[in-house]
């Protein structure tokens, strides 16, 4: 049964995703139900969605407005994405691996109302509801390159607050290193989570503190002077533009300061894809393709991937030995 998959950078743009089946047939062997087992049988590459964008029928939501004004200082060099593209065309494994059907699937899920958690060496443990946060916070636009480490692109004018104003909030202690993030566990409304169950579920993310407060660490409610819509993350998410896109998770729950460097979701199932830093570095390739170059989606362009994305002025001293 095993799946002959070509070596790196042979792989076509549309097969490159975030696990093969490869990977998970083997994963079965070791971890899988009967149940969970047949339903690969049906499996298709995630990645064989066009990676031009949107499904045709897609057209986004009339969600609230959520504006704020832009902050200047994060410039892009090129047109923004379209709405269209940007909310059309997602990664989000809790509702579906096909990413030009999560604003579909994700539809009913309900991000309202939402508690939000602080705990860890933090000087007290507390949970907020996200709107009571959102008002406690003052709001600005930024537009951002967004890069998956599927080598997709896309540019997005985001709404949201500073993570270092949250990390100021949620005051952790001397003794906190990294801050642990976790997504919501909510099978009945998230069908990944319901087939996926080979999944480690709920996603979690981490970062060092140096990292959570870099000034470009952002954290995101809002898009296109709207509400985030689910496919997104709702109702709150953080995007960190130097770092691959699943770095950025979706509708957090929980936010725990920690000593130790925190397990990360990707990290836990291809180990040897997904490292705890993921840096966007066009010399370090993915075991299985090329990071030399990456796609803006829509446009379909195919232009040379930057270090940190290009943010390199804001973060590479994060990194120096
Ligand atoms: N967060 C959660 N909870 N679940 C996910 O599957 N996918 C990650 C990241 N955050 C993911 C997640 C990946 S791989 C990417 S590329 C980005 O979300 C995609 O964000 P977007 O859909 O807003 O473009």
């Amino acid at each position: 049964m095993l799946i002959k998959i070509p070596k790196g950078w042979e792989i076509p743009e549309r097969e490159v995703t975030l696990e093969d089946v490869y990977l998970n047939r083997r994963k079965f062997l070791t971890r899988a139900t009967a149940a969970a087992a047949a339903g690969i049988g049906g499996l298709i590459l995630p990645g064989a969605a066009t990676l031009r964008g949107a499904r045709e029928e897609y057209q986004p939501l009339n969600l609230p407005p959520l504006t704020a004004p832009r902050n200047p200082e994060y410039k892009v060099d090129r047109p923004l994405s379209s709405e269209r593209a940007a909310t059309g065309y997602n990664n989000y494994y809790e509702f579906t691996e096909a990413k030009d059907q999560v604003w579909k699937v994700a539809e009913p899920f309900k991000p309202r109302p939402w508690e939000i958690e602080f705990k860890g060496h933090v000087e007290k443990p507390r949970k907020i509801d996200v709107d009571e946060l959102i008002k406690q916070m003052s709001l600005e636009e930024r537009l951002y390159r967004h890069r998956c480490v599927e080598r997709w692109v896309v540019i997005v004018p985001w709404v949201g607050f500073p993570m270092k104003k949250l990390v100021e909030w949620a005051k952790p202690t001397s003794q906190a290193r990294y801050v642990r993030m976790v997504s919501f566990f909510r099978p009945a409304q998230a069908e990944g989570q319901r087939k996926g169950t080979w999944y480690p579920w709920p996603y979690y993310e981490g970062l060092t503190m140096a990292e959570a407060t870099n000034e470009l660490a952002f954290m995101v409610v809002g898009m296109y002077g709207k509400i985030l819509p689910n496919q997104n993350g709702a109702p709150i998410r953080v995007h960190l533009p130097w770092k691959y896109g699943y770095k950025s998770i979706k509708a957090i729950t929980k936010f725990e300061f920690v000593e130790k460097q925190p397990p990360t979701f990707w990290h836990d199932v291809v180990p040897a894809e997904y490292d705890f830093q993921a840096n966007i570095n066009p010399n370090k390739p993915h075991p299985r393709w090329s990071q030399a170059t990456e796609r803006i989606v829509e446009i379909g362009e195919t232009v040379p991937t930057r270090l940190y994305n290009g943010y390199g002025k804001y973060v590479a001293q994060l990194y120096e030995p």
